[in-house]
């Protein structure tokens, strides 16, 4: 039996989004997008206990890592640009939660999210519309962090148009799912696994000035099999960086 995503309290009308897409998805669960409180929470109906995944630029991790997340030296900083230039544009390609968008925004740069799933669409619109009314960051965010009309960058022409082309998409390995975190495994049945992200680092490589940054689990593939310039370690990840004029793909 596979379902289609219900709608709770949640107005359409108050999105772009492509409607037909949006009921296209089919699911092995029940999930429901909940408006609850003041947000927009992606729920599992048949696990009504577990919470539900929603967009938080406020509040919470992502507040934490703003304020004491170390800055220019988080290795997601160090990937993405240089201390001693100016803070880069940066395009980045796979929004998801605007987690990592918002890391960059609130370190200077200034980020355009491209998110291809209507669902997420609505979780991420709903957590800017909250941050931009914030009177701490509000004024940061609407200046800073923005999700683009178009879904993706495949979309777009073939010419420059940022500094920086950021990529996280999903790793597609079946037993990855065994290490998803519980209260990221709506998010992760929703979008699936991205498998046609080997395109993505091409067209990043056309439009990126200065830099693709790809984020992989540690001791993953290349993306698209293409060895990267360099690469910054994490505990847990690698962050590629390719630089366009040294290398095509
Ligand atoms: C692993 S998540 C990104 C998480 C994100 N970095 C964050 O910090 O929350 C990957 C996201 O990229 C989106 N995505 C994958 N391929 C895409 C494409 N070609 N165009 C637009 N969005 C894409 C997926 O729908 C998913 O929401």
């Amino acid at each position: 039996m596979t379902f289609k995503i219900e709608l709770v309290n949640v107005n359409l009308h108050d999105f772009d989004v492509r409607e037909s897409d949006l009921y296209s998805y089919d699911f092995f669960e029940p999930y429901c997008l909940q408006l609850i409180d003041d947000h927009i929470e992606l729920k599992n109906l048949s696990k009504p206990k577990s919470g539900g995944v929603f967009v938080d630029f406020v509040n919470g991790k992502l507040a934490w890592r703003r304020l004491h997340g170390g800055g220019n030296g988080q290795p997601i900083a160090k990937a993405v640009f240089s201390k001693k230039k100016e803070k880069p544009s940066v395009f980045d390609a796979t929004g998801g939660l605007g987690r990592d968008a918002f890391v960059l925004a609130s370190l200077g740069c200034t980020v355009t999210m491209f998110e291809r799933n209507e669902i997420v669409r609505i979780l991420l619109t709903d957590g800017l519309r909250r941050g931009y009314e914030d009177p701490e960051i509000g004024q940061m965010l609407k200046a800073r962090l923005q999700l683009s009309s178009h879904r993706t960058i495949m979309e777009l022409g073939d010419e420059k148009m940022c500094d920086v082309v950021y990529l996280d998409p999903m790793y597609p390995k079946k037993n990855s799912s065994a290490l998803v975190k519980k209260d990221m495994q709506a998010f992760h049945d929703i979008v699936g696994l991205d498998l046609d992200a080997d395109k993505l680092l091409v067209k990043a490589m056309k439009i990126a000035r200065m830099r693709v940054s790809v984020k992989r689990p540690k001791g993953a593939e290349y993306l698209a099999n293409v060895k990267s310039n360099s690469f910054i370690e994490t505990k847990s990840h690698r962050f590629d960086i390719y630089v366009p004029n040294l290398l095509q793909p």
